[in-house]
């Protein structure tokens, strides 16, 4: 199996440059489904989640031609198939979408559960409602989820809580439905704008994306189109904390500021200086972090995709920091993995307690997920010695090239077998 190996110490200087969103590419692949002539999607991560995504459109018959790395053309006229067995999806918690994705173009899916990332449960249950409330029947059946409707009819939906899930797959299935769906309490994350503009593009009518309520007038028809996905706001914010806590110098760039908003306040507060451009920002720091109060919640509040590698930065952090997670039940299982490298951190059921060291002192440890993956690299990047991060897979699921772009950040990094 392949590891990272880094020796830490060393400040971060340079600029990187940040690779379409994850998130975003992982929701618009499914949704080509829904065009009735091929498109070409540009500024893709280049990361296994995306090759996963379309290993899966071309096994239900979509033609894949990738143009460039970062650039594919899918023709989805030639898919029957509306099923996606367990070992097509279990790499990757996406697989969801395409339940919304093949129920918008022929009115049947059959998905098994997504795999992914695990934060303790991952229920569906908002998505399910979602698709019953368009008509759709749904069953679960041999492990699969089923979901079937004679004709979609656009009906209403509210999200019992802020699902980024539910909010993409009601979307998918209700663009092509007969009226209106309107989805209340819906998220708000960027990528939800951004699949909005991309089935928009397409011929969709969907108002109100970016707020909590969201209008889809179906239509019939959608049509193929070009589109660039946007930047990737957490591989940015891994960046940016890798910046503080070398005490580096650097220039973020290809980024949506706006949407680096709620991280930006918080390594403000931890003493860091961030320089807002049109589409960079730039990250210098000089001091050990302050200590800080973060606590993770739904667009536009601070992404739990970056709690991780924020509590890393805390490890070090002068005086105690206090971490709430908002989002999920169980994010905390790579705290075990920072106590291997000195850290000092009490958890307490959705809560972390960071009481700061001194420094962190490098060791063998585990990537637990993709983002607590991201935090071993920063832990790395800033402890004393050499720091060896085994299951790697999981960071090569969401991150393009990190040792590429580390490395030109002055990093000492490798990957070895
Ligand atoms: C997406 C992101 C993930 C991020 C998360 C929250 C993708 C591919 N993944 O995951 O990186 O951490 O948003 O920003 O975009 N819930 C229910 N019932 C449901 C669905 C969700 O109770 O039917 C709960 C979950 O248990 C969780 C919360 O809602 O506590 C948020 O989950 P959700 O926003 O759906 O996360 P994902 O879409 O899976």
């Amino acid at each position: 199996m392949e590891k990272f190996v880094i020796n830490g110490g060393k400040r971060l200087c340079g600029e990187v440059r940040i690779s379409g969103a994850k998130n975003s590419a992982v929701a618009i692949l499914p949704g080509v489904l829904l065009a009735e002539s091929p498109c070409v999607i540009e500024n893709l991560p280049e990361i296994s989640d995306v090759r996963s995504v379309c290993t899966v459109l071309s096994r239900l018959g979509a033609n894949v031609e990738f143009l460039d790395n970062t650039t594919v053309r899918i023709d989805p006229t030639g898919v029957k198939a509306f099923t996606v067995t367990e070992e097509m999806s279990k790499s990757m918690r996406a697989s969801s979408y395409f339940m919304g994705a093949l129920l918008g173009r022929m009115n049947h899916s059959r998905v098994a559960p997504p795999g992914g990332c695990d934060f303790g449960v991952r229920p569906i249950d908002l998505h399910i409602k979602g698709f019953e409330a368009l008509g759709a029947k749904v069953m679960i059946e041999d492990g699969m989820v089923d979901v079937k409707a004679d004709a979609l009819s656009g009906g209403y939906v509210y999200l019992d809580l802020v699902s980024v899930g539910a909010t993409v797959n009601i979307m998918l299935a209700a663009v092509k439905a007969n009226g209106v769906t309107v989805i209340e309490n819906a998220a708000r994350e960027p990528h939800i704008v951004d699949l909005a503009n991309f089935l928009n593009s397409m011929g969709a009518n969907i108002m109100g994306a970016g707020t909590n309520a969201i209008k889809i007038r179906g239509v019939e028809h959608l049509h193929g189109v070009d589109y660039s996905i946007i930047p990737d706001q957490i591989e940015a914010g891994t960046y940016m904390a890798a910046a503080v806590a070398t005490k580096g110098d650097v220039l973020v760039t290809n980024v949506i500021p706006k949407h680096l908003e709620s991280i930006i306040v918080k390594i403000r507060e931890m003493g860091a200086k961030v320089e807002e451009n049109d589409e960079s920002v730039r990250v210098s720091m000089d001091t050990r972090p302050r200590m800080c109060k973060v606590k993770t919640m739904p667009h536009p509040g601070f992404p739990t995709d970056m709690q991780p590698q924020v509590a890393a930065v805390l490890t070090v952090g002068e005086g105690t920091s206090i971490i709430n997670e908002g989002v999920w039940d169980s994010r905390f299982r790579y705290v075990e993995q920072l106590s291997l490298m000195g850290a000092e951190v009490q958890v307490d059921g959705k809560r972390a307690f960071i009481n700061g060291v001194e420094k962190l002192s490098g060791t063998r440890v585990r990537a637990v997920d993709l983002r607590a993956g991201a935090a071993m690299i920063v832990a790395g990047l800033m402890a004393e010695g050499e720091t060896i991060i085994e299951d790697i897979e999981h960071i090569d699921r969401g991150y393009e090239n990190v040792v590429g772009k580390f490395m030109a950040l002055g990093a000492d990094i490798k990957r070895i077998n």
